[in-house]
């Protein structure tokens, strides 16, 4: 039976890791993954992180099943952290929130969800997205649809021509917004255009799904958060995949939220009990070590402000690399101006090369990227800035 299925290439984005894991030459860097980096080049364990799993090991009773929606603790602290301490749609009992297998399984349940209740329904995705969105979610059976979002001749977002495509969008229809640190461009919506999309969105009845994987990357934990917290007091109905691979690291232990806002409570039960049975019928219920050291961290202050200053250091670190991209590469040529990526924000930016260019830099420095030229700019080291920068300038 599986001989009808041909070999595929490799992931566009985990393949990389995979090449850079295998490339010995010394001087190799990894600007692939969005993973965060410390200057030493390693994804470190968070500190509260270490000290919740010491915690979690020493009162960990049983490895009984979990709640199929996790732990109710996890759940209640995601919610405060994703809405706020007062938001009154979870004041109105209109939210719930459950946890799922990283971002990754959030996006997958909401798809399934959606299609439970509108087979075939549209999404509407910015031109670019990740790339896994689109099997993620369309595999799900949803149509994905374009609006265009990141303008590579201008380095920003043409929210003109994103305004124009949001005002045809038919009543009905999904559209998939990140909430920050847009995935791959790291251009993000001002406050202003976040108004203004919520005004079109609550208009011509459109509901918003928003992923948010970088929360605490952008500006900051509540900063980050503006958009989806305006659309889930305004609007009848919103989706809300979370993850905390990032900005907890635990990227390996797959821990992310799905929540919904609904338009009453009622209408919350009965799409919470549909929730549950979509999960059930995929894995069951989701791991529980990530979430439960979320639970720990969020529900100790002393724990939450080691995690958040981290946090902190963290989203100054990447600040302070774009700055210095942009120094070094614009005091070696004048060719073009880099400074856009200083005013980009979390994880990624587009370097506006060639597929050809991008070739050559892993052919020639082992520099290794997504063939759009996304860059993940946490996988660079002050050490490797001139490194990097030389070998960007020598393939211009
Ligand atoms: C990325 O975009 O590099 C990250 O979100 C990791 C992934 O799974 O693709």
């Amino acid at each position: 039976m599986f001989e009808s299925l041909p070999l595929l290439p490799a992931d566009p984005i985990l393949g990389l890791s995979i090449a850079y894991a295998n490339d010995t030459n010394p001087d190799k860097v990894d600007l692939g993954v969005g993973v965060y980096k410390n200057d030493a080049g390693i994804t470190p364990i968070m500190k509260a992180v270490a000290e919740a799993e010491k915690l979690r090991i020493a009162r960990e009773t049983s490895k009984a099943y979990t709640p199929p929606a996790g732990y109710p603790g996890a759940n209640e602290a995601v919610t405060k952290l994703v809405y706020g301490a007062d938001h009154p749609a979870v004041a109105a009992k209109r939210v719930r929130t459950i946890q799922t297998p990283g971002g990754c399984g959030a996006l997958r349940v909401a798809a399934e969800l959606i299609q439970r209740a509108k087979p075939g329904a549209s999404l509407w995705v910015s031109i670019p997205t990740w790339a896994n969105h689109v099997p993620l979610l369309g595999s799900a059976g949803l149509k994905l649809r374009e609006y265009p979002y990141y303008d590579y001749s201008t380095h920003s977002i043409d929210f003109a021509a994103m305004l124009t495509t949001l005002n045809e969008i038919p009543r009905g229809d999904l559209i998939l917004l990140h909430a920050c640190c847009h995935n791959p461009s790291g251009a993000d919506l001002s406050r202003a255009q976040w108004d203004q999309i919520a005004d079109v969105l609550e208009e011509r009845g459109v509901i918003p799904f928003i992923d948010m994987a970088y929360q605490g990357f952008g500006e900051g934990l509540e900063e980050d958060t503006y958009g989806l917290r305006l659309m889930a007091a305004r609007l009848p109905e919103v989706v809300i995949a979370t993850s905390f691979s990032k900005n907890f690291g635990l990227y390996r232990e797959r821990a992310g939220s799905l929540s919904l806002v609904l338009a009453d409570e009622q209408q919350a039960n009965a799409a919470n009990s549909q929730l549950l049975s979509v999960t059930r019928a995929l894995y069951s219920m989701p791991p529980a070590h990530g979430a439960a050291l979320i639970d720990i961290i969020l529900h100790s202050d002393e724990l939450t402000k080691v995690w958040s200053d981290e946090l902190t250091l963290m989203r100054e670190r990447i600040a302070g690399l774009r700055v210095q991209l942009v120094q070094s590469l614009n005091q070696l040529q004048q060719l073009r101006d880099f400074k856009f990526i200083a005013q980009e924000r979390g994880m990624f930016s587009f370097l506006g090369l060639s597929v050809e260019q991008v070739h050559k830099l892993k052919g020639e420095y082992s520099i290794y990227m997504t063939d759009t030229s996304r860059i993940s700019v946490a996988g660079l080291t002050k050490e490797k800035m001139d490194y990097v920068s030389k070998a960007i300038v020598s393939v211009l």
